[in-house]
C-alpha cells in the first residue's frame, strides 16, 4: 500500500485529535470531581451567608454539569470514550478531595471554591492551547466560554472575600 500525501495528512489529523481527546477526558474527570467537592461545600457550610452561598453552590454545580455533558459528548463525537465511573474520575482527576468538615468557616469554604475554579481555569487554558494547536475550533469554542465564566466567578468570589481578582 502506498502512502499518499492525503493519507499522511489524515493520519496527522487523527494523531492530533488524540491530544484533544485526552484533554477532553481530563475535563470529564476534573469536572466530575469538582462537582463532588462543590456538593460537599454545599452540605457542610454553616454560618453567616448560608442562605446565599448554599443555593449558589447549586448554581455552580449546574453550570459545571453543563460543561461536563457538553465536553463528554464532544469527546464521543470525536470518536473518544469518556470516563464514566467514580473510580476513573478519582484516578484521573488532579483535584484532591478531603473529608467534609462542619467546623470550617464560610470564608474557608469560599476559598476552596476559588481554588477549585482556579485549577479548572488553568486546565481550560491547557485545553485551549491543545485544541488551538489541533485546529479543533469547535472544542476550543466550548473551552473559551467555560474559562470566561469561571474567571468571572473567581472575581466575584474574591470580591466577596475582600480580595483583588488576581
Ligand atoms: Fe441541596
Amino acid at each position: 500500500m502506498t502512502t499518499t500525501k492525503s493519507s499522511v495528512v489524515n493520519m496527522n489529523k487523527v494523531e492530533a485529535l488524540q491530544t484533544t481527546k485526552a484533554v477532553l477526558n481530563q475535563s470529564v474527570a476534573d469536572l466530575s470531581k469538582a462537582h463532588s467537592i462543590l456538593h460537599q461545600i454545599h452540605w457542610y457550610m454553616r454560618g453567616q451567608g448560608f442562605l446565599v452561598y448554599h443555593p449558589k453552590m447549586d448554581e455552580y454545580m449546574e453550570e459545571l454539569d453543563g460543561y461536563l455533558d457538553e465536553l463528554s459528548e464532544r469527546l464521543i463525537t470525536l470518536g473518544g470514550a469518556p470516563f464514566s465511573t467514580l473510580k476513573e474520575f478519582d484516578e484521573q482527576s488532579k483535584l484532591i478531595e478531603v473529608k467534609g468538615d462542619f467546623s470550617l468557616a464560610m470564608e474557608e469554604h469560599l476559598a476552596r471554591v476559588i481554588e477549585v475554579f482556579q485549577y479548572l481555569v488553568s486546565h481550560f487554558q491547557t485545553a485551549l492551547d491543545v485544541t488551538d494547536k489541533d485546529g479543533d475550533d469547535v472544542t476550543n469554542d466550548i473551552y473559551v466560554g467555560a474559562k470566561a465564566s469561571l474567571e468571572k466567578h473567581i472575581w466575584m468570589l474574591k470580591a466577596e472575600l475582600g480580595q483583588a481578582p488576581r
